[in-house]
């Protein structure tokens, strides 16, 4: 079951030849897929050789394998993390009985919208990042940007896998629109908000590839957890996929953070962007609206279709298992609400609550990225600290979204706000200086001066090796 069939026109490990109308199906898929590719993929780099990883197992350990291809070469598939025997649902009203490996009659509309959502973020972020490739800062980072895009693409396989073999005719519909819809679009846009943000800039990818990508380890943490077994399995091997993504999202910061640094320390007496660099207070600012913007992903901080995914099975908490108590009806959550010059506290029931639950460990595990970016800090000998915004700031989204607080998380009024927000977050100012900094490094071994080389190449290789070949 772990062996992955390249021998295939779809490499799987699922077994698609045994069931034809399926293999059928995804087949003709296939070509519409790679037509989307080529129309929203990265743009300008199709015939250049990518060092790229490659799935060739789903055990944890050793599923790799890296060598230079062409972007539209690249083997997508569809592989699932092995089955567990006997694995039985681990929350909800259906606690203990035997996952379904097939879609509960009761729950298809449900979980058809939990994937699509779910779905629809994978081919909008590639759309977000295509025309990066000509800004990239070094090879390594071109490398890196493809990397995290083809297997974007990969996980829309994953997903439409599901639509297709569990949700018939209206799932393969869902496929056909999951490759109509375009990021910022008026007309088509993709579903959630942060996914029809431009990403113009390096500076946005690292902030997206840390916040918003940690986002979605989130989500696929939690329907990794779910009693439909083809969609937990589907999700426990994306994850192996998107710990990469973070890497890429939280080094990159820690690099130009240390870029920073050097410059800072050169010329202690002149603003860094005297000497190309981004200084803190642009980068806290970047930090700002990347991980307000991405908090809103997880919902409403009180939702009865959290309540309903949790009770029905569908969606748990991450890691579900670290929990003592997996019905949660008695347990309740304390949330603030805001009242026009205070806040209140509301208690709601846990259940309904289970969106602040994941985004309460979501900005835990975004805690752990600041940290690291402050030692490189304090590494360097300077008394700069990041801090990442409090969860109530900048919000579109839920309870928060309807007045206005402060990174710490105080409520504000309106005239407080407009007086700081430019000191909060990015500014147009901030944007053209970064932008202005954009310039391609493709040379081998070279880096921008915007940012530094990493600790490390990537699979053992230098970081002056030909990741990409131009
Ligand atoms: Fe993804
Ligand atoms: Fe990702």
């Amino acid at each position: 079951m772990s062996s992955i069939d390249y021998s295939e026109k779809i490499p799987n490990n699922v077994d698609l030849a045994s069931d034809r109308r399926l293999q059928r199906a995804l087949e003709a898929w296939q070509p519409r897929y790679l037509e989307w590719w080529h129309e929203m993929g990265p743009a300008d780099f199709e015939t250049k050789e990518v060092l790229l990883r490659t799935a060739i197992g789903v055990d944890k350990d050793g599923w790799a394998h890296f060598g230079h291809l062409k972007m539209p070469d690249y083997r997508w598939g569809i592989f699932l993390a092995e089955p567990q025997a006997d694995r039985r649902v681990g929350f909800g009203d259906h606690l203990g009985e035997p996952a379904w490996q097939q879609v509960p009659g009761e729950f298809r509309n449900d979980l058809r919208r939990l994937i699509v959502t779910q779905a629809d973020t994978e081919p909008a972020s590639v759309e977000q990042q295509r025309l990066l490739g000509a800004t990239a800062p070094s090879l390594y980072d071109l490398r890196n940007l493809f990397q995290v895009n083809v297997e974007e693409g990969r996980h829309l396989w994953a997903m439409v896998y599901l639509l297709h073999t569990y949700f018939g005719k209206d799932g393969r519909a869902e496929a056909e629109e999951l490759l109509e819809r375009r990021s910022g679009n008026a007309d088509h846009p993709r579903i959630l908000t942060t996914f029809n943000e431009p990403i113009r800039t390096w500076l946005d990818f690292f902030m997206f590839t840390m916040f918003t990508d940690r986002d979605g380890k989130f989500q696929l943490l939690a329907l990794a957890e779910s009693g439909f077994d083809p969609l937990a399995r589907t999700c426990r091997f994306m994850l192996t996929e998107e710990a990469h993504h973070m890497f890429v999202g939280q080094t990159g910061i820690g690099r130009v953070v240390q870029r920073t640094c050097e410059v800072v320390k050169e010329h202690p007496d002149s603003d860094p962007r005297e000497h190309g660099a981004i200084d803190f207070e642009t980068l806290q600012r970047y930090v700002n609206f990347w991980a307000s913007s991405s908090n809103d992903l997880f919902g409403n901080e009180v939702s009865s279709n959290a309540a309903n995914f949790f009770a029905g099975g569908l969606k748990g908490r991450a890691n579900e298992e670290r929990y003592a108590e997996h019905l949660a009806l008695e347990a309740v959550m304390e949330i603030p609400r805001p009242g026009t010059d205070s806040l209140s506290v509301d208690t709601v029931p846990l259940r309904n609550a289970m969106n602040e639950v994941l985004r309460d460990e979501y900005v835990a595990d975004n805690q752990k990225g600041v940290d690291y970016w402050n030692r490189v800090v304090a590494k360097e000998g300077l008394d700069f600290r990041f801090e990442l915004p409090h969860k109530r700031f900048n919000r579109t989204i839920g309870l928060y979204s309807e007045r206005r607080f402060d990174p710490q998380g105080g409520l504000i009024d309106a005239a407080a706000w407009q007086a700081q927000r430019d000191a909060w977050l990015p500014s147009k100012a901030d944007a053209a200086y970064v932008s202005s900094l954009m310039a391609p490094v493709h040379e081998r071994g070279k880096v921008a001066g915007w940012i530094a080389p990493p600790a490390k190449g990537i699979n053992g290789k230098p970081f002056d090796y030909d990741y990409v070949r131009l």
